[in-house]
């Protein structure tokens, strides 16, 4: 367990809290966005330049953060986002996490390439919450179709893909550190016999990955050649559970997402760690939204570090949103009790947040609540035949 002068009180403790406790390599895994970082940073930084435009005089006696997520009514519209390798914070990685997810009501996304098995992290949560399975589809199919199968059948209520990963980002901290993460952590979900390649026998290079061999194992295995029909439609023919796209950043994607029949998209660049120079992910939240026409649910993720972050997401358009790097820093302070703490940080902060707005509960919170001094565009728009150099340059960026 680290040691820490205060209490933690904020995201930003228990950044500084894992930063100074967890080993130089492992930190930079977590931490590193690609190249030069700069999606990274603005996923954080672009929150800034949405300002709050309270209401006063409201009934904020009761404030409540429930929403429905795919038709279910959830306790609060902050998720845990999928994340590779939560052992690398702490013993009991993923069990904890669960746990921790749980007893939030939030819900968890766990990765595929998660420490531990998929049926054991769904076995932590006692129903308690709804799990959702990130997937990433392999060249053979019969690999990625036996990680539906067991997700199925352990209860995930819903199949999120993430399409923003044809390949690995290029991250400069895990090059130059080498990262070289414990032999004794394995990839769990490519261990249960039930993962068989189409000549039905293990994956070898899968079944055997360490953490070590992980950026290799992601390349060999990913499949490159994924697109809309041969990848969303495809998942279609073998499951009838909810798919999610995770990646999207345009509304382009986002038609194509309503057009393929997703439930929903989650409006992210991989927390600036897969093609750097994007936009920020709360920066592309209202072209999604608009998009999305309430045909297809619309979550996001990326930078999230106060309420007030969350506050501004939901203003913008998201049913909920998802953190990860908070969770992995709350897990590397104090396992299930830190990994809980972010959750209950960034909860309380919401809380608070609402009822200072003038909102007392999140059908309460629309894009009326945020305000861009900078006079960016709010909304997606095309440039107006009148609106001014500056606006159309922006404009034209986006
Ligand atoms: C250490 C780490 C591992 C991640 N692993 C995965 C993964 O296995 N699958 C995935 O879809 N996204 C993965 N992500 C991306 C997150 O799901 C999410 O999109 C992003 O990190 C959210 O930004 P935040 O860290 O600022 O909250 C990972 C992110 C981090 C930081």
């Amino acid at each position: 367990m680290a040691t820490y002068a205060g209490v933690p009180v904020c995201i930003k403790d228990l950044e500084n809290i894992a930063r100074a406790s967890m080993p130089v390599d492992a930190w930079g895994y977590y931490d590193s966005g690609a190249n030069s970082e700069q999606t990274k940073l603005n996923n954080t930084f672009a929150f800034d330049e949405y300002r709050l435009h309270p209401r006063m005089l409201r009934d904020v006696s009761a404030i409540s953060t429930e929403t429905t997520v795919l038709g279910q009514r959830i306790r609060t519209p902050l998720g845990v986002a999928p994340c590779a390798m939560h052992k690398l914070a702490h013993s009991e990685g993923e069990l904890a996490t669960s746990r921790a997810a749980a007893s939030h009501g939030s819900i968890m996304i766990l990765s595929t390439y998660s420490t531990t098995s998929l049926e054991r992290v769904i076995a932590q949560g006692g129903g308690a919450t709804q799990y959702w399975m990130q997937l990433y589809v392999y060249r053979d199919r019969a690999v990625s179709e036996s990680i539906v199968r067991r997700a199925e059948k352990a209860g995930f209520k819903a199949l999120v893909l993430t399409v923003d990963a044809p390949i690995l980002g290029r991250r400069l901290v895990d090059a130059r550190n080498k990262f070289n993460p414990p032999a004794h952590l394995h990839l769990e979900n490519f261990m249960d016999p039930s993962v068989v390649n189409q000549a039905g026998g293990y994956v070898p290079d899968l079944a055997k990955s360490t953490a070590e061999t992980f950026g290799a194992t992601f390349g060999a295995n990913g499949d490159q050649s994924l697109s809309w029909e041969n990848g969303i439609a495809w998942l279609k023919t073998i499951t009838t559970l909810p798919i999610i796209v995770k990646g999207i950043l345009t509304k382009e994607d986002t038609e194509l997402a309503i057009q393929y029949g997703c439930a929903g998209v989650i409006v992210s660049n991989h927390g600036g760690r897969q093609l750097d120079g994007t936009l920020a992910s709360i920066d592309a939240l209202p072209q999604v939204v608009e998009a999305a026409q309430d045909k297809i649910e619309v979550y996001m993720d990326g930078g999230i570090r106060r309420g007030s972050d969350i506050f501004k997401a939901l203003a913008l358009g998201a049913r909920a949103v998802f953190v990860a790097r908070p969770v992995l820093w709350g897990l590397a302070y104090k396992g299930e009790e830190g990994a809980r703490l972010a959750l209950e940080l960034l909860q309380s902060e919401l809380e608070l947040t609402m009822a200072l707005a003038g909102t007392a509960n999140t059908g309460q919170i629309d894009e009326s609540f945020v305000y861009q001094p900078t006079n960016r565009w709010v909304r997606y728009k095309p440039a107006p035949a009148q609106g001014g150099r500056r606006r159309r340059e922006l404009a034209a960026k986006l």
